[in-house]
């Protein structure tokens, strides 16, 4: 099948691989890069289990094609910690005890950090509105909205 090179940055690291023009970014993340953090939930766009930032922009990786990414900066939950240091979004699902399985955790985080660089924070219910992409099956949402909102500040 046709495969092309794409060169692009991810949490900071220039990668350059030769992909088949079909990859998605949620397989050249977990499956060339070893970056499992973005997890695979419908792969379809609904679930929101695979949100990255590209270009500080929410995306679903698994909707978004590899090879479309030439000279893109991504940003996944493993480029999200500062060192030793957790993100405040991160500290905050700590502390608000914002997850159970933890399956969409990575997912919630990258597009809650998204959320508050965007501005939509105003209120929990506005907060609930633009995460609304981001799926949790064991109903975590009243203690995510209050971790985003917490950090939002
Ligand atoms: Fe991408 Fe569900 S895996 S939205």
């Amino acid at each position: 099948p046709p495969a092309s090179r794409v060169s692009l940055r991810v949490n900071g690291a220039r990668r350059t691989v030769t992909v088949d023009n079909r990859t998605s970014l949620l397989d050249l993340l977990r499956e060339h890069f070893g970056l499992t953090g973005s997890k695979k939930g419908c792969n379809a766009g609904a679930c929101g289990a695979c949100t990255v930032l590209v270009d500080g922009q929410r995306h679903n990786a698994c909707l978004t094609l590899a090879v479309r990414l030439e000279g893109a900066e991504v940003t996944t939950i493993e480029g999200l910690a500062d060192g030793d240091e957790l993100h405040p979004l991160q500290q905050a699902f700590i502390d608000e005890d914002a997850f159970q399985c933890g399956y969409c955790t990575p997912g919630q985080i990258m597009s809650g950090v998204g959320c508050i660089k965007e501005g939509h924070t105003d209120s929990p219910e506005e907060i609930r509105e633009w995460m609304s992409g981001n799926i949790c099956r064991c109903g975590c949402y009243v203690k995510i909205v209050r971790a985003v909102e917490q950090t939002a500040g």
